[in-house]
């Protein structure tokens, strides 16, 4: 059977990418933000999920505003990365899994949730960005991945608690496929940032820090954030931070929570990123020994006790 080993959740600022693409990692600016993912980095180089289901949110790159899907979710075997104004980004092209894939759209679909599938479709810096934090910037992408976009950029988005009640469909899809696949989910996208208007510039932190502790601790109090909360909170982009609610629905009510990082800015954007692993994780059967990623996850949490 498959199941999902954790859930991470990260921001997808393009200009990580830009920074990652131009050699620019080492310049100061960019070197606190890259090193609050390097433990992240051992830590996914050990749980090596065979499969990631990535929550992200396209920005007009595959899909325009002609066709905004709510829920789209990538059947394809391959995703190439998206010409997003200054050519593609030099990332390996995204190897997909068509048979988990087809897998959770039909289950989800039976559970009343309409996703829209896509056999063809390309990726942009809402989902390549945090691969990069994570897989760090290999020339092959270390496991196949089911890309799940979802409408932040046009009004109206899903409520948090759908996306919330989506995650949980999720994970009944995961865990009713036959094969032993080990899954871990992102939420990408957030926290608080606004990138026009009056506001632009617009960061909250202790919005995003509440966010974070409620993310393990309460996460049912995160989906009754209204549109017009994360708005006012978070600025107008904030709320792509209900992704992270599809993630945090697909994994047990109770988590643990292996690292924290947050940063701000990184260019308009206030930087969160958060590992939740489920408490039952050693317990459950796997093909892998759990015990370097505890040995992983503990070194992990005295960075979150520090950095809290
Ligand atoms: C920025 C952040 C985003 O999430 C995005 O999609 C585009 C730009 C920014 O901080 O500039
Ligand atoms: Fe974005």
């Amino acid at each position: 059977m498959a199941r999902i080993i954790a859930g991470v959740a990260s921001s997808h600022v393009p200009a990580i990418g830009a920074a990652i693409d131009n050699k620019q990692t080492e310049e100061p600016y960019w070197k606190r933000v890259f090193a609050g993912f390097e433990r992240s980095k051992e830590w996914m180089a050990e749980a090596k999920p065979d499969v990631a289901i990535i929550v992200y949110n396209d920005h007009a790159s595959a899909f325009s505003v002609e066709v905004v899907p709510t829920f789209a979710l990538g059947c394809a075997a391959e995703f190439p990365p998206a010409d997003e104004g200054w050519g593609p980004r030099p990332v390996p092209v995204v190897q997909g899994h068509p048979e988990l894939a087809s897998h959770i759209a039909q289950s989800v679909i039976l559970d009343e949730f309409d996703l829209t599938i896509c056999n063809k479709m390309e990726v942009d810096h809402g989902l390549t960005v945090p691969m990069n934090l994570l897989f760090g910037s290999p020339k092959q992408w270390p496991c196949p991945v089911i890309p799940l976009a979802v409408n932040v950029v046009l009004y109206p988005p899903p409520t948090a608690n759908r996306c919330f009640m989506l995650g949980k469909a999720i994970r009944k899809a995961v865990q009713s496929y036959p094969e032993d696949l080990r899954v871990v989910i992102f939420g990408t996208g957030g926290m608080s940032h606004q990138i026009s208007g009056p506001r632009a510039g617009l960061i909250n932190s202790k919005f995003d820090k509440a966010f974070l502790d409620n993310l393990s601790k309460d996460p049912k109090k995160l989906t009754r954030i209204s549109h017009l909360e994360f708005m006012r909170e978070a600025g107008a982009e904030g709320i792509e931070m209900v992704m992270w609610l599809i993630m945090r629905g697909a994994l047990d009510d109770k988590v643990e929570e292996t690292y924290r990082f947050y940063t701000v800015p990184a260019s308009n954007t206030a930087v969160g990123h958060i590992i939740l692993e489920p408490k039952t994780r050693s317990a459950g059967k796997s093909k892998r020994p759990a015990a370097k990623v505890k040995r992983a996850a503990a070194r992990m949490k005295s960075d979150i006790r520090r950095s809290k």
